[in-house]
């Protein structure tokens, strides 16, 4: 298992270590969370390993979760971006709605075939269909993970460059503990990173280090961790301009993971795919954004990790299961699939119209969408056929989710 502690593994006792051929005296590090299971370390001596009460859950969830052929169903917007879903096809938002459109989502039959995930608002994970079951029940009888939104969203940044930060970590410890009771299984917590905005070194070391204090509370209580820097699409930069700033953030993140002894094994990554900004005068094809993302993805993500979950971020359907197919067509150290939301939902949304004769129709234009990107999470994906509908983009400037 890998993380921070793993550097604990084989170190001479008296913690000295060579740092650039100097020897360098340290403080012994604190003991590690992992399972057990490792093979005898060099020299026959077998490692000292103590389990965290989750670990060899959590290493099962992750893996159930980026299982082949399959990702996530990402439907946590907060009450207010469902609400603007809704707007979109002239549905009020009331928790009526709210609960026939996840109804709608949730109850699609043959749904686990390519869904492994599905990440859930607070009010979504406690409620039940009309019929009276719980969705998390639904979720379950189709081998669907249920996961939780824990972030408590973004607020402005005071000291940086018009950027934000993500609230959440008080109380977090006692909310996921419950989240678990309930039947929650992974986590989701999205900070975001603003290119034109800079980004700031304090915003992508705040950003960095609430995701990994999030990761390790998320773990010590049962649930995967998501972990989602998402770099926003809004400006004209160059992908290599993003690309810069994503290895930055990444390899921020990486090192207060490792700080906060979070087993890699046990989170799933949820990254923003490497583009040009929205307003770039060219755009670039699939086999330049996966040659990009791969790229920043080896120099910085550990093969211990299991999952590289895509969000979709404005673009349309059909880009983002074209590129996540460009990803996938050689093979890659992680799972390399999808957890998107607005790329999922565009066509169902527009289908289903609020209209309960449109349920069965808005059902299966979920399931068309599900499987193209299951197939593109086999590298076998073609956009022959596709609808209009699925080749229109979402982005927003400045969305907020
Ligand atoms: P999008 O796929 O719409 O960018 O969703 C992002 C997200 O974080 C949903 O959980």
């Amino acid at each position: 298992m890998a993380c921070a502690s793993f550097a604990k593994v084989g170190i001479a006792s008296s913690h000295q270590r060579w740092i650039g051929g100097r020897q360098h005296r340290q403080k012994p590090l604190a003991p590690p969370r992992l399972a057990a299971g490792l093979p005898a370390a060099r020299g026959g001596r077998s490692l000292q390993i103590r389990a965290g009460t989750y670990t060899e859950e959590l290493v099962q969830t992750a893996k159930t979760i980026a299982s082949p052929g399959r990702g996530i169903l990402a439907i946590d917007e907060s009450n207010a971006t469902c609400g603007k879903r809704l707007a979109s096809i002239g549905l009020d938002n009331n928790e009526t709605s709210r609960q026939a459109y996840r109804q709608l989502l949730l109850t699609t039959p043959g749904l686990g075939e390519y869904i492994s995930g599905a990440i859930l608002f607070e009010e979504t994970l406690y409620q039940s269909t009309t019929g009276g079951k719980k969705f998390v029940e639904c979720l379950r009888e189709e081998n669907i993970v249920p996961g939780i939104k824990v972030d408590k969203g973004l607020v402005p940044l005071p000291g940086s460059n018009n950027e934000s930060w993500c609230q959440g970590l008080d109380g977090l410890a006692s909310r996921s503990a419950e989240y678990y009771k309930q039947g929650a299984r992974f986590a989701k917590w999205r900070t975001v990173v603003s290119i034109p905005c800079g980004p700031s070194a304090l915003a992508v070391k705040e950003a960095a280090w609430g995701l990994a204090r999030y990761a390790a509370i998320s773990q010590d209580n049962g649930l995967v961790p998501i972990v989602e820097p998402e770099i926003l699409l809004d400006g004209d930069h160059p992908i290599e301009r993003t690309l810069e700033v994503a290895e930055k953030v990444w390899s921020e993140v990486f090192f207060y993971l490792a700080e906060n002894n979070v087993v890699f094994e046990g989170i799933l990554l949820k990254p923003s795919m490497v583009t040009p900004g929205a307003e770039h005068k060219e755009k670039a094809s699939p086999e330049t954004i996966a040659k990009y993302t791969l790229t920043m993805l080896r120099r910085r993500v550990p093969p211990a990790v299991p999952g590289i979950m895509f969000l979709s971020g404005g673009q349309s359907e059909v880009e983002a299961t074209l590129n996540l197919n460009a990803m996938n067509q050689n093979p890659n150290p992680w799972h390399v699939s999808f957890s998107y939301a607005r790329a999922l939902q565009n066509t169902v949304l527009k289908t289903w119209k609020g209209q309960p004769e449109n349920v069965e129709a808005a059902q299966k234009a979920l399931l068309i969408r599900a499987k193209a990107n299951s197939l593109a999470q086999l590298g076998r994906y073609s956009a022959e056929g596709e609808s209009e509908e699925a080749k229109k983009g979402m982005f927003v400037k400045g969305y907020t989710y």
